[in-house]
């Protein structure tokens, strides 16, 4: 499922949208980060877009339109309804099935989306459903998650080649470890994997099944081993601004992240020294202070491990949350002289709060689940678009 967005036709505006928590989406931030990445490769290389789970969070078509509007070539998507969705809604570019389907697979077919296969039986699937589709065929070269080994992986790829169900088009694999401090070192888990796909590529170069688009690299292969990506990469963290790990942090300054959420204040009160705050009392307020309840909670997104250890933007200063965090809502230490209006807006994640990176490496997650698990109550907002 998609979230409806405003601006689409399932998600206009709606009076009540005003007092939901917001993400704002800065496409702008996002073609910056598009331009950074192609500046990575050589002329001539395509970038597939990974929009799985909604664009990360951010909203699926509103982001892929933008992207394939400043030149993304294709898009990587996880599911049939993430696939059937581009495609309705008319978004321009190639869409590849990141996995393996056994349901939908005429309705796909009948689409234009280019199927994965990862076994003989992902074939078998696809002659079953009568449809001729276009394939990748996936190689585990080190990820162990999906596909056969460069050796097995080969007879596989003939008999794709062969298959009068199936045109090759792809034969890629997945870096487990590019945003490791290992990563461009001789010897590594990644330096084994490119080399064991760029070893296979010559084999099937050899035998004449080299297909058109060879593929490797995510947003850390594209950014540190240029050696990786062939003919086409395929980043996701790094289009939506954020880092894949700390030590690329260091290394790629420039990306600009392109979500912030911000809530509203429901509720401002004044207590007394020894106030307890939220379920469990687990928070008393040491002196006397200003508290703000805020409507975001866990069910939004916003991680439950964060309570009374993180912070919020309120008028351009970081105040401190307090009290465990509730489903709906969580509460704020304004401080003694502390003010705020109810309706007025504050920062959760971006913006005046910390970065999404840096929350979820507080929360002991990281960016990736916390930005997929920002959930459909926050309206995402398109400023600009
Ligand atoms: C197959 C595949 N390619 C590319 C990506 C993009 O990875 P990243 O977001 O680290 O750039 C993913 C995401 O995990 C993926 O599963």
């Amino acid at each position: 499922m998609t979230t409806p967005h405003e601006g689409e036709p399932n998600g206009r505006a709606r009076p009540w949208d005003a007092d939901a928590p917001h993400a704002h989406v800065d496409l702008a931030a996002l073609r910056h980060n598009l331009a950074l990445l192609r500046g990575r490769t050589a002329a001539g290389v395509r970038l597939l877009a990974a929009v799985k789970a909604d664009a990360y969070g951010h909203g699926l078509l509103p982001v892929a339109r933008a992207l394939a509007a400043a030149g993304a070539d294709a898009f990587g998507v996880a599911t049939a309804a993430e696939a059937l969705a581009l495609r309705d809604a008319g978004v321009p570019g190639e869409v590849l099935m990141f996995g393996p389907v056994r349901a939908g697979i005429a309705e796909l077919v009948a689409a234009d989306v280019a199927l994965t296969v990862a076994l003989p039986a992902d074939l078998e699937a696809i002659a079953a459903a009568g449809a001729r589709a276009r394939v990748h065929v996936k190689v585990d070269t080190g990820m162990g998650r999906l596909g056969l080994a460069p050796a097995e992986a080969r007879s596989l790829i003939a008999a794709v080649a062969r298959s009068p169900f199936a045109d090759l088009e792809g034969v890629w694999t997945h870096l487990a470890s590019a945003d490791e401090p290992d990563a461009t070192e001789p010897g590594s888990a990644t330096d084994r994997q490119v080399a064991a796909f760029a070893d296979l590529l010559a084999r099937l170069e050899r035998d004449g099944l080299r297909p058109r688009w060879a593929h490797a690299a995510n947003s850390a292969g594209t950014l540190v081993r240029p050696d990786a990506h062939h003919d086409l990469v395929r980043p996701g963290i790094a289009l939506y601004g954020q880092p894949p790990s700390a030590w690329l942090a260091q290394r790629v300054p420039a990306l600009r992240p392109i979500l912030r959420v911000d809530a509203p204040v429901t509720f401002v009160k004044r207590v007394a020294a020894g106030t307890a705050i939220s379920y469990g009392g687990t928070w008393r307020a040491r002196a006397d202070t200003v508290i703000a309840t805020v409507r975001l909670g866990y069910a939004d997104g916003y991680p439950r491990s964060l309570s009374s250890r993180s912070a919020a933007g309120h008028r351009g200063r970081r105040v401190p949350v307090v009290g465990r965090v509730c489903m709906d809502q969580l509460m704020l230490d304004l401080g003694p002289d502390g003010d705020a209006e109810p309706g007025e807006r504050v920062d959760l994640i971006g913006g005046d709060a910390p970065t999404a990176f840096d929350l979820a490496a507080d929360a002991g997650s990281f960016v990736y689940e916390l930005l997929t698990r920002i959930g459909p109550r926050v309206v995402r907002r398109y400023p600009g678009a």
